[in-house]
């Protein structure tokens, strides 16, 4: 199939064009500010450009795992949230219906207030901060606008080798191997998920025609000191300098779900085992990591 991934040069979108690859896929990627090789400069805000070219591209598929996902500027800037998550990916989402293909969006287990997660598909959201809101109304409306034709995947916490080197793993590694404290929320639960195996679950879910809603999240439920400490001990490093502290003291500037995570009956159904636990995943993040399989490697600092 002819795939378009707008966000290719982040965390998910590097994974997808990666696995779409080498499943014998023809795939185009694109970055908004972080230039890559063979990536097409596309801002999604830039609509009637951003459509002219998805609209020459003809694609069969277009995954979207972008947008604004900085959860506190979210919340500072409502209208760029909106914006960014919402109106500028059912704008190519109507394009690629009109050009007869199918539109992946990626959303949140941030759609769910947290009181009492982990949540399930069939489980009512109610988002608690801007993100959360405009990722769950942007999923209602490209359901409703493309029917079968649209796959939504809720995903939470995702961590593992990335381009940029962003995300909660590389943060930790970083700060244990420089000597620096790592201070993490003592409340906050959620469902860690492997970067790799949340695009392999995407794109095989894409490839045998399902659509809908579908959770792609890890196996297990961690608070954010238990999956840091999986993460020092996976790497070898002394977990002494993780400490924690409530949300509440710690200032974040958009509320967020205490008890969270997501379940994944539908995924479990369909592809069982797809979604590796943690202290596998982290296995397969040194193993591409010394196989200099990884773009990134937090121990030795960022590099991109
Ligand atoms: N990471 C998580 O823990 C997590 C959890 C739940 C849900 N999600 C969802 O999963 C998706 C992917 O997450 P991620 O961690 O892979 O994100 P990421 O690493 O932050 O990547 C975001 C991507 O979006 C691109 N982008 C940003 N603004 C854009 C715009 N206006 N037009 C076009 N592209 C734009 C970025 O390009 P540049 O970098 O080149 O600017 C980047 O390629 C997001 O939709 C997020 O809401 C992520």
């Amino acid at each position: 199939m002819k795939a378009i991934v707008i966000g290719g040069s982040g965390q998910i979108g590097g994974w997808l064009l990666r696995h779409l690859a080498d499943r014998g896929h023809e795939a185009v990627g694109t970055y908004a500010t972080v230039p890559f090789p063979g990536l097409h400069p596309l801002r999604a805000s830039d609509r009637e450009d951003a459509a002219a070219w998805l609209r020459r591209q003809h694609p069969q598929v277009v995954f979207y795992p972008a947008g604004f996902t900085w959860v506190d500027g979210c919340e500072r800037d409502p209208a760029t949230a909106r914006a960014s998550n919402l109106e500028e990916p059912l704008n190519l989402a109507r394009v690629t219906a009109d050009l007869g293909g199918r539109f992946v969006y990626f959303s949140t287990d941030y759609v769910f207030r947290g009181d009492d997660g982990p949540d399930s598909e069939e489980s009512p959201p109610d988002p608690p901060n801007v993100y959360g809101l405009a990722k769950l109304d942007a999923e209602r409306a490209i359901a409703g606008e493309l029917g079968d034709r649209a796959l939504i995947a809720r995903t939470s916490w995702v961590y593992g080798p990335e381009r940029q080197g962003k995300n909660f793993a590389y943060q930790v590694i970083r700060r244990l191997v420089s000597g620096e404290p790592v201070m993490v929320p003592s409340d906050q639960r959620s469902s860690p998920s492997y970067g790799p195996d949340v695009a392999l679950a995407a794109i095989r879910l894409v490839e045998e025609g399902h659509a809908g809603l579908v959770h792609l999240a890890g196996p297990e439920v961690l608070s954010r000191p238990e999956f840091a400490g999986a993460i020092a001990e996976g790497f070898g490093l002394d977990p002494g300098p993780i400490a924690s502290k409530p949300t509440a003291e710690l200032g974040q500037g958009a509320p967020r779900p205490l008890q969270g995570g997501l379940l994944t009956p539908r995924l479990d159904r369909i592809l069982p085992g797809l979604m590796r636990p943690v202290s596998l995943s982290i296995d397969d993040f040194l193993r591409r990591l010394n196989l200099g399989e990884a773009w990134n490697d937090p121990r030795v600092g960022p590099t991109a």
